[in-house]
């Protein structure tokens, strides 16, 4: 059974389509902890009502980034973490948790990377008036929104979008992909060649 630490900063969709999933069996695996950086992120209550560990790490409380991730870290070490999602989790990763989950931990971004990283990716693509933009789901490396990616999927950007309808047909699609991408990870149904994820039918 794969270990999953999952962490987040805010609402927690993403989470909960990963418990959804968990729980109706399309996904054999645990959550074992779910961590935040802000003491109230909703993510936090969505876990408790699920049975799951949800700790709340304060960054404040660290002088250096390289400290709060030792401890977020340390949080992780007690489950037997095999795999870290990144589910609205706002900060950029260190080194400090980068090293010991090297090829372990996947994010999902609201847009078709390598386009529109960083925040408010929707409506950086909302504003550049692309046709279609997207979801993508990637492995998490040392640079900002930029390791390999395993699974994206398209959103028709449509004449009468707002920001918010735009936002919310991509938000469906992440929770259909992100599922999807971490049942790959757990049956090892890739192969990493270079920056490309081959995946095995
Ligand atoms: C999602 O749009 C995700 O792609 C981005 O942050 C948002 C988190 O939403 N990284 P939620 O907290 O999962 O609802």
């Amino acid at each position: 059974m794969t270990n999953i630490a999952v962490l987040v900063s805010g609402r927690g969709s993403n989470l909960q389509a990963i418990i959804d999933s968990i729980e109706s069996g399309f996904l054999k695996a645990s959550i074992a902890v779910v961590i935040s950086d802000t003491g109230d992120a909703y993510a936090l209550e969505r876990a408790r009502k699920h049975g799951i560990d949800a700790i709340f790490v304060d960054p404040r409380r660290f002088e250096r980034k390289e400290l709060f991730e030792e401890e977020v870290l340390r949080t992780m070490k007690g489950h037997c973490i095999d795999l870290v999602l990144l589910a609205g989790y706002m900060r950029v990763l260190g080194k400090t948790l980068l090293a010991p989950y090297k090829g372990r931990i996947l994010n999902i971004h609201p847009a078709l990377l390598p386009a529109f990283i960083g925040l408010h990716a929707q409506k950086q693509a909302f504003d550049h008036g692309v046709k279609v933009t997207g979801c993508t789901v990637h492995f998490v490396d040392e640079t900002l929104d930029s390791g390999p990616i395993i699974l994206q999927r398209c959103v028709e950007v449509k004449e009468d979008d707002t920001i918010e309808t735009l936002t919310q047909r991509i938000l469906e699609e992440e929770h259909k992909i992100y599922p999807l991408a971490v049942k790959l990870f757990i049956e090892n149904r890739f192969r990493i060649e270079g920056r490309k994820v081959k995946i095995i039918k």
